[in-house]
Order: C-alpha cells, then sequence, then structure tokens
C-alpha cells in the first residue's frame, strides 16, 4: 500500500492549477443517467472516486469514453499520448482511467480527463454492494435510475469512518413522488412507472439527497418543489449542467428548488467547476509553511467562509478574477470554527484548520455539527505533538510552537489532508499511511506539492 514520505520545514512557494471538483463531477455522471443522447464532460479531476463512478456506470450498460487532456487546464490541448479509451460495453470494465497509460501532467500538475457517456443502452439499472461501499456517492445514481428506468436497485451505503450517514432523506423523498421503495437483503429497491412531483421537506440538509431528488424530478410528471435544499455550490453545478440538458430548474443556490419535470432531457457538454476544498487545502498547507501561493483556475467566491478565518488566521490574500494568492505571516493566529451547510464553514475543511491551529499562536474551540465522528485526524496530530483535547463534538487545540515528525495513518479524505499539512509544517520527517484515501480525492497531490517545492514523496 503507497505511503507519502514528507520532509517538513519547507515553506511552499509557487503556482499550481486547481482542478475539477470532485462533489460536483460525481453528482453531474450520474446526470447522464438521464438522457439517451451522449454527455460530454470536460475538466474531470483524474480521481479513483471518478474511476469507481465510471466502473459503477459502465456496469449498467453506460458506454463511458474517456481522453485525457494535453495540457494543464487547456480542453483546446490535443489528448495526451494515450488515444480516447472507453470502458464499459465495448471496453475493459476493470481499468481505471488512465491506469495504464502514462499520466499526461501539465506543468502546473493537473491532467484533467474528458469523458464521454452515452446511456442509449443503458440495461441494468443495479448499483452493486462492492462498488457502493467503497464510495458512498454511489448512491447518487439512485434517482436518475428511477426517473429513467422506472426501477432501481442499489446497494444501502451503511456508515463509513466519518459517521453512520444514513440516506432516509433521498429515500423519503423518492416516495413522496411516488415510488414504492423497499429494503431487501441490503439493496434499496424503488420503483415508479412515472414519478410525480410534489413538494419535499428533507429533516437536515443534505448534499446529495438534495442532488438525487433533484435529478429525479427532472423527469417527473408536474413540479417538484425541495425544500430546505443545499445550498452548495456543487448542487448549482449539478443543475446548471441539468439545465444545459433542457431541464426546468430554478432555484438552486437557495435553499427552495423548483423543478419543472420534462418528457426527456438531451445530450451536452459541460465543463466541471473547481474544486473548492482542493483550493481550501492548498492555500491551508502554504499557511501552514509559512510561504506563499498563487492557485489558477480557482473559484474563490465559493470560499468566502474559509477565506475570511484564513484572513482572521494572519493570512494576506488576493483574489484575481480566477485565481487565488495568498501570503502567510511568519506564525499564525488561532482561529475557532464551526462548521455548518454552505454558505457556513464547510465540514470538508475542519480537519485541515485543526492542522493550522495546531501550530498557531493561542486556543482555538473547533466544532463539527455535520457529521458526527470526524475528529480521527486529532489523535493523528496529537502524535505529531499537537495539544488537542475532543469533548463530543468540540475540539479544543491549543497552538504549540512546532510540531515533530512522525508515522501516522490517514482515516478518511480530509482527515490524511490535515496530515499532510501537518506534515508539512513538522520538523523532520512524517510518513503517512494508507493514503488511498488521498488518491480518491485529490488529483496528483504529491505532484503539485513538489511543483511548490514541497518535499513529498509516495513510497511503496
Ligand atoms: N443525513 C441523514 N440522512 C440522509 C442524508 C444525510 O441523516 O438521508 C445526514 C448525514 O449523516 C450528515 C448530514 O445529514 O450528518 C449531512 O450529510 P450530507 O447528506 O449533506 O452529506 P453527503 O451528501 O453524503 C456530501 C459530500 C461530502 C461532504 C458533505 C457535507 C459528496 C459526494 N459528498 O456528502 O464530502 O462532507 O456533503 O458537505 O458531495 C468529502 O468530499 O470528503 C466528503 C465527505
Amino acid at each position: 500500500m503507497d505511503k507519502l514520505l514528507i520532509e517538513g520545514g519547507v515553506p511552499l512557494q509557487g503556482e499550481i492549477a486547481i482542478s475539477g471538483a470532485k462533489n460536483a463531477a460525481l453528482p453531474i455522471l450520474c446526470a447522464a443517467l438521464l438522457t439517451r443522447e451522449p454527455v460530454t464532460l470536460t475538466n474531470v479531476p483524474e480521481l479513483n472516486d471518478v474511476a469507481t463512478m465510471l466502473k459503477l456506470l459502465a456496469q449498467m450498460g453506460v458506454k463511458v469514453t474517456v481522453e485525457k487532456v494535453g495540457a494543464a487546464g487547456n480542453e483546446d490541448a490535443p489528448p495526451g499520448a494515450d488515444s480516447p479509451r472507453t470502458v464499459g460495453a465495448a471496453g475493459n470494465e476493470d481499468v481505471p482511467p488512465g491506469a495504464d497509460s502514462p499520466r499526461t501532467v501539465g506543468a502546473a500538475g493537473t491532467a484533467p480527463l474528458t469523458v464521454t457517456l452515452d446511456a442509449s443502452g443503458l440495461d441494468n439499472p443495479v448499483a452493486p454492494y462492492e462498488l457502493v461501499k467503497t464510495m458512498r456517492a454511489s448512491v447518487l445514481v439512485l434517482g436518475p435510475l428511477l426517473a429513467r428506468c422506472g426501477e432501481a436497485r442499489v446497494s444501502l451505503p451503511g456508515g463509513c469512518a466519518i459517521g453512520a450517514r444514513p440516506v432516509d432523506q433521498h429515500l423519503k423523498g423518492l416516495a413522496a413522488m411516488g415510488a414504492e421503495i423497499g429494503v431487501e437483503q441490503g439493496y434499496v429497491h424503488a420503483r415508479a412507472t412515472r414519478l410525480k412531483g410534489a413538494r419535499l421537506f428533507t429533516d437536515m440538509v443534505t448534499v446529495t439527497g438534495t442532488e438525487n431528488l433533484m435529478m429525479a424530478a427532472c423527469l417527473a410528471e408536474g413540479e417538484t418543489v425541495i425544500e430546505n435544499a443545499a445550498r452548495e455550490p456543487e448542487v448549482v453545478d449539478l443543475a446548471n449542467c441539468l439545465i444545459a440538458m433542457g431541464a426546468r430548474i430554478s432555484g438552486a443556490g437557495t435553499d427552495v428548488i423548483r423543478i419543472q419535470g420534462v418528457e426527456r432531457l438531451h445530450g451536452v457538454d459541460y465543463r466541471i467547476m473547481p474544486d473548492r476544498i482542493e483550493t481550501g487545502t492548498y492555500l491551508c498547507a502554504t499557511a501552514a509553511t509559512g510561504g506563499w501561493v498563487r492557485l489558477t483556475g480557482a473559484f474563490a467566491s465559493a470560499l468566502d467562509a474559509v477565506i475570511d478565518k484564513l484572513m482572521d488566521a494572519g493570512c494576506e490574500i488576493v483574489l484575481e478574477r480566477d485565481a487565488i494568492r495568498l501570503a502567510a505571516p511568519r506564525r499564525l493566529k488561532a482561529v475557532s470554527i464551526r462548521t455548518a451547510p454552505y454558505p457556513g464553514f464547510p465540514t470538508d475543511m475542519q480537519a485541515q484548520f485543526m492542522a493550522l491551529d495546531a501550530i498557531a499562536e493561542g486556543t482555538a474551540v473547533i466544532r463539527e455539527t455535520i457529521f458526527e465522528n470526524r475528529f480521527m485526524h486529532a489523535v493523528e496530530l496529537i502524535r505529531l505533538g499537537a495539544d488537542i483535547r475532543i469533548d463530543g463534538n468540540t475540539a479544543f487545540v491549543q497552538g504549540v510552537p512546532r510540531l515533530a515528525g512522525a508515522t501516522v495513518m490517514a482515516t478518511d479524505l480530509r482527515a490524511s489532508a490535515s496530515l499532510v499539512i501537518a506534515g508539512l509544517a513538522a520538523e523532520g520527517e512524517t510518513l503517512i499511511e494508507r493514503i488511498y484515501h488521498l488518491d480518491r480525492g485529490y488529483e496528483r497531490m504529491e505532484e503539485k506539492l513538489a511543483a511548490l517545492g514541497g518535499r513529498v514523496r509516495r513510497v511503496k
């Protein structure tokens, strides 16, 4: 299993490009299930979660073609050394995109994918346990499958490293739209001749729940209103893609989304938005090492809560049209945070800020309100010398002048990112085990960090 070896204490300096957003790409890939016409997506990040989703779609009968883009962030450039490949019906379903070909890395360390999905031959509306257990976002096929095929069998995701994470709200919404839903042998079995528009209210703000229901409602009969909808920018990106496919959606980005069902959707060419959490992670990594960075292709307005806290911590931040620059102070000031649905402070940045607070001047209080078990990184940060006390959903972090390298274990995607940040700031060597979590959600992280002067090496 791969590990990451980090020699800490080197300020990150330079410029890198931000990749496409994982949490926008995953639902948008599923949106292709809603039409018989080809959907072409650009700026798709090359991540293990994307490979898993493509595998899932391919085994349903979707024809998947993956092309690598030659230069960083430039879709007009000719594809890299490898020619377009097809996964699924006409190809090899077990191979994640690009696994067998040399990597095409642009100057700033990105090699986005262009993915074309053709769901005209969709014939197996099933998401098997083997794939769903490795990626919870697989549940995003449920709404589109039901709307398009009138039937879906999707394995229940179960718990994960950050909490129980049920999908009851997804099911409640689909049932309100007339679906018959049963759970048999760990699978949700949903059926509906045609879904009917309804007024839906989710008990809590749920991102993939909102996305699943919005996709299902696109082909339903009549109007659906989703109240208490998630306002995350990724929900808006999905809505924009659906609208470009012919869906009639208004209110995405607010907590009431209205969808007028249509008979059918058509194909589209759509570009995935930049990853705001990747952007925030590199800002934090630079802040922790006392360096400076310019992140190109970033979407600053989706990061207000994070940028505010970095400024409170003493960083200088300049927003350009589609880039962000950060210069870090000699020592950061502790900043308290409380996670909340968008536009609040994102839970997906909580672990990275705990790493910053661990070495900042002062005490920070970190309150996690979205997931019940998202402090697994704290014990690993303590192994590096951090002073952290956990009480329920609250962490009290007393900053220390320095951390010291050690061997630590990654437990989930964002926890891994926090250990990378701490390792970059620590004195000496840090070895991070189980970095397959990082490969699920950060495109070529070690190459991007190396481009900024970080001493980071993947070891087998
Ligand atoms: N919840 C329920 N029932 C439901 C749905 C959600 O109880 O039917 C609860 C969850 O257990 C959680 C809260 O509601 O306590 C919010 O969960 P949400 O459904 O919003 O999370 P998600 O949609 O499963 C997405 C992201 C996560 C991100 C969260 C919160 C994707 C693919 N995943 O998950 O991203 O943390 O929203 O913003 O979009 C990550 O990228 O590392 C990641 C975990």
